[in-house]
Formats: structure tokens, C-alpha cells, sequence
């Protein structure tokens, strides 16, 4: 490969369009000098976004779990007022602590899921049309892998999984399938997985056989929605007075936990921006419900990723 294609490879294997960019970023509401977190850093387009609206005083502080978007922003998004912290998202308000900003955050944004870099690297495992080591685990830490969850479960446990968590209506027999192949060979990488999967369901519209059993493995290797629930709870107590909240889901598991959460904390439902809330009920108001925004039709043509997309916005009362 001459080096500057190798180059061009390498830039577009870490390629991520950020989703719903715009809407995100206004919806945030920036203030010159505040301090916001980018919960899911990634590539760093949110991030950025952030950092070009804020001035000289301003702060953000970006999580990952992946190291690998860490390191990517440490080369290629140096700003001295950017923190990179590496943990789980579910350990935001202990980190926020630490830094003694609890209660003092302007601004908090989730863009859900995985990157693009994190599908395209076929050694991450997260691809059913690339061959690598059945993985899926965002954070390399951690010990559990999608080739040891499906090792130690039992046929009923994958079937649930793949129920619950990917809406698959073949999951007793594909669960079944996996526990006969294991009889005599571990299911290691992912084009494994993906043909044992192929066998017994039927290519949907657009939709390649094994695309909801690989979102209900990764859902359950990286724990993705308990961490979610986690991190939601935690944001009440980080966010200052009018401190906003913006979550981009993308799927309608992770937008009913989000959806459930405002609602626990929200007695109105989607109060317009501007309007008053009646005096009688202000006091019960922890979260102001202020918008569910999808992406434009442009966005929809321009970003496959987006399909899917729902971002949610409210602000701390
Ligand atoms: C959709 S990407 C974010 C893309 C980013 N907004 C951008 O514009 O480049 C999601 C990122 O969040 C990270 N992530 C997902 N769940 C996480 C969690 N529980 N804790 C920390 N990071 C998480 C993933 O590793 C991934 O890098």
C-alpha cells in the first residue's frame, strides 16, 4: 500500500459521523464559561462541537471506556481545556466528585452505542460481515468476552438474551444451534457466529440474519443497560440549576429507559421552551422535559447510522 493511501486507510477506519450534531449541540445550550460532559467520547465529533462553542474559561471533561478513543483524542484533539478520563460512564458522578465539580456541570451529552471505528476494526468482533475474535467488549479490560458469554451460558439464558435484548423471534433456535455446534467446537470468531445464525433465519429487508443476536450479545457483554440506568440516576446530582441533559438512543430498549427516567423526574410532559410552569406544581419538578428530536431527512440519506437515532433533551429545574 503506497503511504499515502495508507494514510487515507487509516483515517477512515477511524472515521465516526456524529449523529444528530447539530440538534445536540444546540440543544446543550453552551455558555461561554461552563464546564460540560462528553459521556461518550468516541472520535471526539461531539466533543469538538462543544469545545468550538465555548471560550476561553470553558471545560470539558470526555469518558470512554474504549481506550483506543481515548488515545485517538489524545492525538488528534489536544485542548487544554479538555479532561480524558478512561471508565464507564456508570462511574461519572464518583469522577465528578474527585474533581470536586458535583453539581457544577452545565451540560451533559450521551450519544449511546458504538462508533464506527469500533465496527470497521474486525478485531474488535462487534461486525458480523468482517472475521475477528468474537469480542464485542467495549472496554478491553474487561474480562468477559461475546465468545466466553456464549461459552458459559446455558441454551435457555442465550435464548432470553436474545429475546430480551435483540427482539429476535428465532432465539430458541438459535440458541439451540449454538449449544449443538459447542458440542464439539468453541464458537470463537465472528463469521462463525454469524453462519451458525444464517442457517436458521432468514435475511430480513436490509437486515443481515445475525443482526439482532449481535445486538443482544454486545448489549449483555458490555452491560449496556444497567449502565445506563446507572448513569441517568447519577446525572441529577452533577447537573447544576438549569443544567441541560442531552441522550441519543438507537435503539427503543435503550430510549425506554431514557424515556422512563424523565418521566420519573418530570410531572409535565414536553413543557415548550419558554412557557412557564404553573406555580402548584413547580416544587415536584426535579427535570424539565424540553424536546425528543429525530434526525432530518438529510441527515437520513447522508448517515445509515442515523436511522435509528432519537435524542431527548431536558434541563434540571
Ligand atoms: C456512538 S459512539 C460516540 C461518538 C461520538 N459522539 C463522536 O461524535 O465521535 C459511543 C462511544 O461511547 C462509548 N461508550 C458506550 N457505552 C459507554 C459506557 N457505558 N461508558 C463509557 N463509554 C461508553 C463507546 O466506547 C463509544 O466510543
Amino acid at each position: 500500500m503506497k503511504s499515502n493511501t495508507k494514510t487515507e486507510a487509516l483515517k477512515e477506519s477511524n472515521h465516526h459521523d456524529s449523529v444528530l450534531f447539530r440538534e445536540s449541540i444546540e440543544g446543550l445550550n453552551i455558555k461561554s464559561d461552563g464546564i460540560y460532559i462528553d459521556a461518550t467520547l468516541g472520535r471526539g465529533g461531539h466533543t469538538k462541537g462543544i469545545l468550538d462553542n465555548l471560550g476561553k474559561s470553558g471545560k470539558v471533561i470526555a469518558f470512554d471506556q474504549d481506550i483506543d478513543a481515548i488515545n485517538y483524542a489524545k492525538l488528534n484533539l489536544t485542548d487544554s481545556r479538555l479532561s480524558l478520563i478512561h471508565s464507564n460512564f456508570s462511574m461519572l458522578e464518583n469522577e465528578i466528585i474527585k474533581l470536586n465539580l458535583h453539581g457544577r456541570i452545565d451540560g451533559i451529552l450521551m450519544d449511546l452505542g458504538i462508533s464506527s471505528p469500533q465496527i470497521d476494526n474486525a478485531e474488535r468482533g462487534f461486525s458480523f460481515n468482517k472475521d475477528g475474535a468474537l469480542d464485542m467488549r467495549m472496554d478491553q479490560t474487561q474480562k468477559l468476552t461475546a465468545a466466553q458469554w456464549l461459552k458459559e451460558s446455558s441454551e435457555t439464558e442465550i435464548a432470553n438474551a436474545l429475546y430480551q435484548y435483540g427482539d429476535e423471534k428465532r432465539s430458541r433456535i438459535i440458541a439451540s444451534n449454538i449449544k449443538k455446534y459447542q458440542q464439539n467446537n468453541d464458537i470463537t470468531s465472528t463469521l462463525e457466529l454469524a453462519n451458525l445464525i444464517a442457517k436458521v433465519v432468514k435475511p430480513g429487508k436490509n437486515k443481515h440474519p445475525a443482526t439482532r443476536t449481535f445486538q443482544a450479545i454486545r448489549i449483555v457483554v458490555n452491560d449496556e443497560l444497567i449502565k445506563l440506568s446507572q448513569v441517568l440516576e447519577q446525572t441529577i446530582g452533577i447537573l447544576s440549576g438549569n443544567g441541560r441533559l442531552a441522550v441519543i438512543t438507537f435503539h427503543s430498549l435503550e430510549d425506554r429507559i431514557v424515556k422512563q427516567f424523565i418521566h420519573k423526574y418530570s410531572r409535565h410532559k414536553a413543557v415548550p421552551r419558554g412557557l412557564p410552569i404553573p406555580n402548584n406544581q413547580q416544587e415536584k419538578l426535579i427535570l424539565k422535559d424540553l424536546s425528543k428530536i429525530k434526525p432530518s431527512s438529510e441527515e437520513l440519506h447522508t448517515n445509515r447510522r442515523s436511522r435509528s437515532a432519537i435524542l431527548r433533551l431536558v434541563e434540571k429545574c
